[in-house]
């Protein structure tokens, strides 16, 4: 691939932030997504601080007939973001606008959205530290205020025109929180961290989407499923949609729990829900340099993936899972990680105990 063809987005291709590790999406799993969604409340699953939380702020709107504060979404992407952004539009019964930070090119492109939105609207807006800062700059007063200086002609006679906008509602999602400005994240009277999700959450998630594809799975096999899911719901379909094509073609169509180790198996995601990437991160990381501490740079390149992706994407379930760790000289394999490679730690070298401090995840 040239390197500007690289550059150029696959307009069909899902945007940056929906990337989860694990098999490849296909093209029809972005429309089964969909079908998966969630729509109320009450049936998305797990998270109960949050949803308790968003039960009250929405009931309060509704109570003040106002529109809901602006909200943000953060945490590693197939968490729920997107699905809560809707269900938040469905709860409230207002109408939602989806866009995201790096479509919104110019703060012409953000008046048209702002000034096409209904009363109480919510604007959802993805990737949110990815808005340039003129348009983010653009966004401040209307968030304040409900207000956007619109310009009227160009040159010495320009001039602009302070529009009042509906009250709305700015719900934001992002991936990296910390690349979020300061200015920007304070002006979110909401903001709420989504958390990787329990096993026991994500098999109720695998059987409420076994449900809907009609697709017969033991709970023996669901179980399974969400154990491998590194936490994420959208891994978790995913991991059930390839296990169900496996059990169609090799099996009776019905997935069973052998049929669902024989699948993964051949999916390459291994007992703890790794797949090849994350071993061959660790792997790199263990036989290369030692066990680091090695830049994440370095790292990307050796394994062929765009740093942003490991850091995104593999890295917060590795560290979460106690087989990475983050020290302010670079990324540490643990003993874990030995361990889960079959391979023997250096002497004394340890996943715990490492006077190492960690740096807390952006
Ligand atoms: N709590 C949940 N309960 C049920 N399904 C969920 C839940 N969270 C996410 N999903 C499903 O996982 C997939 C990914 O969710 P999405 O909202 O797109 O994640 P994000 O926007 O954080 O990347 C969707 O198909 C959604 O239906
Ligand atoms: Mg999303």
């Amino acid at each position: 691939m040239s390197p500007s063809a690289r550059r150029t987005p696959d307009p069909a291709a899902p945007p940056a932030s929906d990337r989860v590790a694990g098999p490849e999406a296909l093209p029809e799993d972005l429309q089964e997504e969909q079908r998966l969604r969630p729509l109320a409340l009450d049936e998305f699953v797990g998270q109960p601080d949050l949803k308790e939380q968003l039960r009250i702020f929405i009931e309060a709107a509704r109570r003040r007939g106002e529109a809901l504060d602006h909200v943000l979404f953060h945490g590693p992407p197939g968490l729920g973001k997107t699905t809560l952004a809707s269900i938040l539009a469905h709860e409230l019964g207002v109408e939602i606008t989806h866009t995201s930070g790096p479509v919104i090119e110019r703060p012409g492109d953000l008046a048209g959205l702002l000034t096409n939105l209904p009363p109480r609207g919510i604007l959802f807006v993805d990737e949110i530290h990815r808005l340039s800062p003129v348009v983010e700059e653009y966004l401040y007063p209307a968030l304040e205020d409900f207000t956007i200086d619109i310009m009227l002609d160009r040159g010495p006679s320009a001039r602009s025109l302070k529009i009042n906008l509906e009250r709305f509602t700015l719900v934001g999602a992002t991936t990296r929180s910390g690349l979020l400005s300061s200015p920007l994240r304070a002006r979110f009277g909401v903001t709420m961290r989504l958390d990787y999700y329990g096993a026991e959450d994500l098999a109720r998630i695998v059987t409420r989407s076994a449900g809907i594809l009609k697709v017969e799975t033991e709970p023996e096999a669901a179980r399974e499923i969400a154990r491998r899911a590194r936490g994420t719901p959208r891994v978790a379909n995913r991991l059930l949609r390839r296990v169900r094509d496996f059990a169609l073609v090799r099996a009776d169509a019905k997935v069973t729990l052998p049929v669902t180790r024989e699948a993964l198996k051949m999916l390459a995601v291994d007992e703890r829900g790794l797949d090849e990437m994350d071993r061959r991160l660790l792997e790199a990381l263990i036989r290369k340099y030692g066990g680091g501490p090695v830049g994440l740079g370095t790292l990307a390149v050796v394994v062929g993936e765009e740093s942003g992706t490991l850091e995104e994407v593999y890295e917060p379930f590795l560290i979460q899972e106690g087989f990475l760790k983050r020290t302010p000289r670079g990324r540490e394999a643990t003993a874990l990680a030995y361990e889960h490679l079959g391979l023997k730690p250096p002497g004394g070298a340890s996943g715990t105990g490492d006077a190492q401090p960690e740096l807390p995840l952006s």
